[in-house]
């Protein structure tokens, strides 16, 4: 049986891009599943910060179990960006490296810190499911062109993000 063709334009590792990527919130302007995996990778950096951010800040009466919960995600979350990011590094295109690029390309936003902890800890799950669900829909276009790496890859992020999100209600309800 013959394999699909893969419809990526940088296939081949040793071809570098002739011309800079464009890292851009103007997300309709490129569709390729290699810039698609950029901004899950801008948004998991940056779900990690939220998550990190409330590990640091957050107190109250489940604040032990708040704690240990965003330890571990947010260590999680910084191997799967090295993950993604070395994705996008096999598929021949540039992965960014500037926070200036990361924000461009994320779509979160950021907890609010003065908000009561339960409700960051609601926010910080929907932001999870956000981000599964948009990962989705990158795995769907990965799969019509045979992209099994991709969707592999994702998959397990699709996974690992509505874990997250069940972990971080369950403490919230403390
Ligand atoms: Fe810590």
């Amino acid at each position: 049986m013959t394999q699909p063709q893969l419809k990526h334009t940088n296939t081949t590792p040793t071809t570098a891009p002739t011309t800079p990527p464009k890292f851009s919130r103007n997300h309709a302007a490129n569709t390729s599943i290699e810039h698609q995996l950029c901004t899950v990778l801008a948004d998991t950096y940056l779900l990690m910060l939220n998550t990190q951010g409330l590990h640091w800040n957050g107190e109250g009466r489940a604040f032990y179990g708040l704690h240990k919960l965003t330890e571990e995600q947010y260590q999680a979350l910084f191997a799967a960006i090295d993950d993604i990011a070395e994705r996008v590094r096999a598929m021949g295109h540039p992965a960014p490296q500037s926070f200036a690029q990361l924000d461009r390309l994320a779509t979160l936003d950021t907890l609010t810190p003065a908000t009561p902890v339960p409700t960051q800890l609601e926010r910080l799950a929907e932001m999870n499911l956000e981000l599964a669900r948009r990962i989705k829909t990158v795995i769907a276009e990965a799969e019509t062109v045979g992209d099994i790496a991709t969707s592999d890859l994702l998959g397990a992020r699709v996974r690992i993000h509505e874990k997250a999100a069940w972990l971080l209600r369950a403490v919230a309800q403390d």
